[in-house]
Order: structure tokens, then sequence, then C-alpha cells
């Protein structure tokens, strides 16, 4: 079993990721064999939209840094930044051949983005999904663990694969049809000021996003600001969409279902309930801040971890990419 992820270098990295993908990521590390579980920071995806390239690298370090205080363990994982392996480039181009512009037309992500790019919506926006394909496919993954708004961009690298194996391998398929893994609680961690929005750096608001190094007197003040209703049971239901948010993000930190929280704050008021959410925030995240700030003082050594991480990527994904030039009658034929 081979699993396969990426995350952007860009924004900042908040509780949904954390929660959604990156705890994901380093069970995943724990399931998988050594050299199994891969790991990607997606630099090329993030020139899809307006950004800066002085920060850009910048980015990439801090995201390197939280994946490994994180638990990411590179002597056991695989974990690279995508513009070291050409071959997911390559394989972005050769795969948009077996891609419907009409499917890339109805990608949610790709409405959303654009509606929000002032100066100019790129191609590189639209191609998106392609790379996100080529990333998964290049390593013939099995399983992507990722949030709930990768549902649809992890559908269409199915009908990528399915389509170009019905059309160049129909004897031998080449290429995997990865599954999600996206988990049922906490699969969409939404905006503590607006639970009716995903959290999110760029689309979300600022108090209602508590990030991942966000200092402890921030993130208390952030959870306690949180917006509820005007009831008082903790519980979920409709209308009831801050404190359900509230419920299963404690829920994912201590480990338990959902009902044992509401069960737990039984009698209990707003006030009560956000001290120990809070409170379990901030130890969740803690240990992670602590072991970022020595992580990230030495670029060097994040640099040698990532050169480490391409080797070991590349010599799974060309193999790949050299199988589907092949099938597709691209270069001088294979010996
Ligand atoms: P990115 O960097 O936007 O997000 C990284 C991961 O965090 C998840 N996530 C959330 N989960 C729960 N609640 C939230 N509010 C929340 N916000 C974000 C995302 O679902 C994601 O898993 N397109 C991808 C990057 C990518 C990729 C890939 C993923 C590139 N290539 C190949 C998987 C496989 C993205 O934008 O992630």
């Amino acid at each position: 079993m081979r699993i396969f992820s990426g995350i952007q270098p860009t924004g900042r990295k908040h509780l949904g990721n954390y929660i959604g993908a990156i705890r994901q990521y380093v069970a995943g590390q724990e399931r998988a064999a050594d050299g199994e579980s891969i790991y990607c920071i997606v630099d090329l995806h993030a020139l899809s939209v307006a950004y800066d390239p002085a920060e850009l690298r910048e980015r990439l370090y801090d995201t390197t840094a939280i994946l490994i205080a994180a638990g990411l363990d590179p002597g056991r994982c695989v974990l690279f930044r995508q513009s070291d392996v050409r071959e997911h480039t390559e394989l972005t181009w050769l795969l948009s051949a077996v891609t419907a512009h009409g499917d890339l037309n109805r990608m949610t992500q790709f409405k959303d983005k654009s509606a929000k790019q002032r100066e100019l919506v790129s191609a590189a926006l639209f191609l998106y999904p392609v790379l996100q394909a080529a990333d998964v496919l290049a390593y013939k993954a099995d399983e992507v663990p990722v949030g709930d708004d990768q549902r649809q961009h992890v559908e269409l690298m199915r009908e990528i694969a399915r389509r170009f194996n019905e059309r160049f391998a129909p004897d031998t398929p080449i290429l995997v049809e990865p599954e999600h893994r996206i988990p049922e609680i906490g699969g969409r961690v939404m905006d503590l000021q607006d639970p009716t929005m995903k959290m999110s750096t760029t689309g979300g608001t600022g108090q209602g996003t508590v990030l991942v190094l966000d200092p402890e007197d921030v993130v208390r003040k952030k959870v306690m600001s949180a917006v509820t209703d005007s009831g008082s049971e903790v519980v979920r239901g409709t209308g009831k969409e801050g404190i359900g948010n509230l419920i299963e993000v404690l829920s994912v930190i201590r480990e338990v279902e959902p009902e044992a929280i509401e069960h737990e704050f039984e009698g209990f008021g707003y006030g009560d309930f956000k001290r120990a959410v809070a409170d379990g925030v901030v130890d969740y995240l803690a240990p992670v801040r602590e072991r970022y700030d020595q992580l990230r003082a030495d670029e060097d050594e994040l640099e040698a971890i990532l050169a480490g991480g391409a080797e070991k990527a590349r010599a799974i994904a060309a193999p790949t990419v050299a199988e589907v030039r092949d099938a597709m009658g691209v270069g001088p034929p294979r010996g």
C-alpha cells in the first residue's frame, strides 16, 4: 500500500490543514512501510495564483518545518519539494491529453479561485487539477489522505487514470486509480467566526482561523470568541454549526466520538465548553510549535532533507513517466 499527499506552501498552515490532512500524513507514515508514504510540498501549484517569489521560498521552508515538527520523519517517509522532481510537469502535459476540458471547467475550486483573481485568471489555475493528478499518479499511489475540499480533485485523478489506461494500456493497466482518505470527523473544519465556510487562510476570516504557529494567547482568544448560537446546549444540529464545529475539533483532539463530547458537556454552558476546547487546541499544537522553531532556523538542513526526499521520489516517478511516454508513443521506443 502506497500513500501520497500534497500540501501547498502558501498562506500559513491552520488547524483545518492540521486536523484534515497533516494528522493523517503522520498516521499514514505509521501505517505504511518505510518509503511508502510520500508527501510533497507543491510549490508549482502555488504559481497558479498571484504570489511573491521571495515569499514562496520562505513559506516552503515554513511548511517543511511544520510537517517535520508534526511528526513526519524524513528517514521513514519521502518528503520533498514538487519542483525538484521534473517528472511531475512532464506527466502533467502527457495526462492533459486524456483530461476532458469540460471536467476541468466543472471543478468547484477553479470556479471559486478564479472568481477571486483580480488581475489574471491563469491557465495554470485551470490545469491545477491535472498537475495534482500527475503528482499522485506518478507514484502509483493507492491512497490520498486529504480534507473534504479535495474530494472532487481525487475523483478527477481517478477518471484521468481510467481514461489513460483504457486508451493506452487496455491489457495491462499502467496507472493506479487512487482512493481518497477523508476523515469522517474533521474532514472539513469550519471558520470559527463564520461556520458556514471552511477554515482557510485565503477565503476565511483572520479571527476565525487558528494558525498552527499562533501563540497560546492568540489561540485562546480565537477559540473563546468563536461564533456560537443563542441556545445553550453543547450538541450538534441545524442552526448549531458553530458549536458543532467545536465539538468535532475537540473530538478529534481527544480521539473520542463527538457523542462522547456532547455527553461530557451536558448541563455545561458554552463558556465552559469553549474553555475546554481552547485548552485542548493549545495542548495539541504546543509541541509542534516548540519543535518548529528549532527546525525552521536551519535552512541548510531543510534543503538537505528536501534533496534527499527528491532523490527517493524521482526513483519512483521516473520509471512511471517512462512507461507512460512509451505507451503514448512519445520518444524512441524503449528497449
Ligand atoms: P492545501 O495546501 O490547500 O491544503 C492541504 C490539505 O489541507 C486540507 N484542508 C482542510 N481540511 C479540513 N478542514 C479545512 N478547513 C481544510 N482546509 C484545507 C486540504 O483538503 C488538503 O488535504 N490541492 C491540494 C494540494 C495538492 C495535493 C496533491 C493533495 C497538490 N497535489 C496531490 C493531494 C494529492 C491543496 O490545495 O492543498
